[in-house]
């Protein structure tokens, strides 16, 4: 499928975002460590999600949808499967690494292995620390995937754990205390910034003995032994993806006359950055109203047409938006003056090399931008030329992001391949034309193809 994107009028109206994809994925691995039935409400129903429910079927656990919730039952931590053939991890990090820490867990037998783009994604990140575990796990050369976990014997430990981590990591974190729930001693975990800390939540709202704490300008997340004792089943509700909402709310600011509300989106403070940046940027976003929801803050959102100014990101701040340079790449490309993107460089280990491909996908829509090692600059002067055929490079955030700077370019803009969207947001297309944007999906051979919707 291509996506054309005609200059459009305004956006105008309320939606909802699908679940967030962080959290549907740990409560599908919570609900798999569960032995019982759980069920999990509004989780996102996409490709990395299928992509972590085929794994954990392998696994032993069985699953149905019902009106959008997902029920799951599973024999629990202890009764899991080994899979006869390797976890097909598909393009998804997030399935590898946090899997790999519940298979630990579980003391089991796995391979796990994913797409070519997948396994040149760097995994040593999480077969290091696992090793000082007490996990025997074995990477392919340059400590890629695929991984090899092999079982323990019933009833034996893994060791507690001090790990250093060099870059700030949720992935990585949630890999290590995943396997931690099984380990017999504490599990100490620093980072140099704090990152999204979905799984530190799930575990405390399930009477987990887990602490974070700020130390010396790093997080700090303590998980006491004795975990198991959360091994019951769930029922929760999945707050709204504010990546996903990202997306909208960048497409309100950028197109004269918008406004947009976007109902029940996830706010937990370590991914809302790009709000706060676009913010600092003269953005018209409010949050509405704010409440808890299964230890995650959540709120309704309204955003409209802003004429931004340029900005800058660097440090921590890097962090919490860590999944949202590219569609911020969009608004910067519409500000008046320069942006500026430091401390970045963990971009370029993501779906794609998302500084290098971001630039390259820039300037071919005309805007001026310069490429460095951690970051990237993007000299704006309120226009986007656009008439240029964009492409993903296999990355979804990027799709839907090159889309969007479609709505206020002066020319369309073609995104071929757009399929990859539906990794993370299947419904993208069709929110943007309920919201009145002149959007035409086209086979990608060819240029006939309809209205979508
Ligand atoms: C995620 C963590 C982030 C993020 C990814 C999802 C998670 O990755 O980019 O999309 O669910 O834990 P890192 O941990 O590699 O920063």
């Amino acid at each position: 499928m291509q996506l054309k994107i005609n200059p459009s009028r305004s956006l105008k109206g309320e939606i909802t975002v699908p679940g967030d994809k962080s959290i549907t994925h740990r409560a599908i691995l919570f609900a798999l460590m569960a032995k019982g039935q759980s069920c999990i409400r509004h989780p996102l129903i996409s490709g990395v999600t299928s992509t972590m429910l085929s794994a954990v079927e392998m696994l032993g656990a069985s699953y149905f949808f019902e009106g959008g919730d997902l029920f799951l039952t599973s024999p629990g931590l202890f009764e899991l499967n080994p899979p006869g053939e390797p976890l097909d991890c598909k393009n998804s990090a997030t399935t590898m690494r946090l899997l790999a820490g519940v298979v630990s867990a579980a003391g089991i037998t796995a391979a796990l292995d994913g797409s070519d783009g997948l396994r040149r994604r760097p995994m040593n990140r999480i077969v290091e620390p696992l090793k000082r575990m007490g996990v025997q796990i074995d990477a392919a050369e340059g400590g890629q995937a695929p991984l090899k976990i092999s079982g323990r014997s019933p009833g034996q430990n893994l060791k507690g754990l001090h790990f250093e981590s060099s870059v700030a990591s949720a992935q990585v974190k949630s890999c290590i205390l995943l396997a931690g729930l099984a380990a017999d001693s504490p599990i100490v975990i620093v980072e140099p910034a704090l990152s999204r800390d979905h799984t530190e939540r799930m575990l405390r709202s399930l009477g987990v003995q887990i602490e974070t704490t700020w130390k010396r300008g790093c997080s700090l997340v303590v998980l006491q032994p004795g975990g198991n004792a959360f091994l019951r089943p769930l029922d929760l509700t999945i707050p709204g993806d504010f990546s996903a909402a990202s997306f909208i709310l960048v497409a309100a600011l950028i197109t004269p006359g918008s406004e947009v509300i976007l109902r029940r989106v996830g706010l937990n403070p370590s991914r809302t950055g790009l709000m706060v940046t676009l913010q600092e940027m003269g953005a018209d976003i409010q949050v509405l109203d704010q409440w808890e929801e299964a230890g995650e803050p959540v709120g309704d959102i309204r955003a409209a047409y802003s004429k931004l100014r340029g900005g800058s990101v660097s440090g921590q701040r890097v962090v919490e938006m860590i999944d949202e340079f590219p569609i911020f790449a969009i608004a910067a490309s519409f500000a008046q003056g320069a942006t500026e993107v430091r401390d970045a460089s963990e971009l370029r280990l993501k779906e794609s090399d998302r500084i290098r491909m971001l630039c390259a996908e820039l300037s071919r829509q005309g805007i001026n931008v310069s490429e460095r090692t951690d970051g990237f600059t993007i000299f704006g002067n309120g226009i986007a030329p656009g008439g240029a055929v964009a492409e993903p490079h296999g990355d979804h955030r990027l799709a839907m992001s090159l889309a969007v700077l479609g709505l206020n370019a002066q020319q369309p803009v073609l995104v071929s391949r757009a399929h990859i969207l539906a990794e993370s947001y299947p419904e993208f297309p069709e929110v943007l034309l309920a919201l009145g944007a002149d959007v035409l999906s086209l086979p990608e051979e060819n240029s006939i193809g309809g209205q979508l919707g």
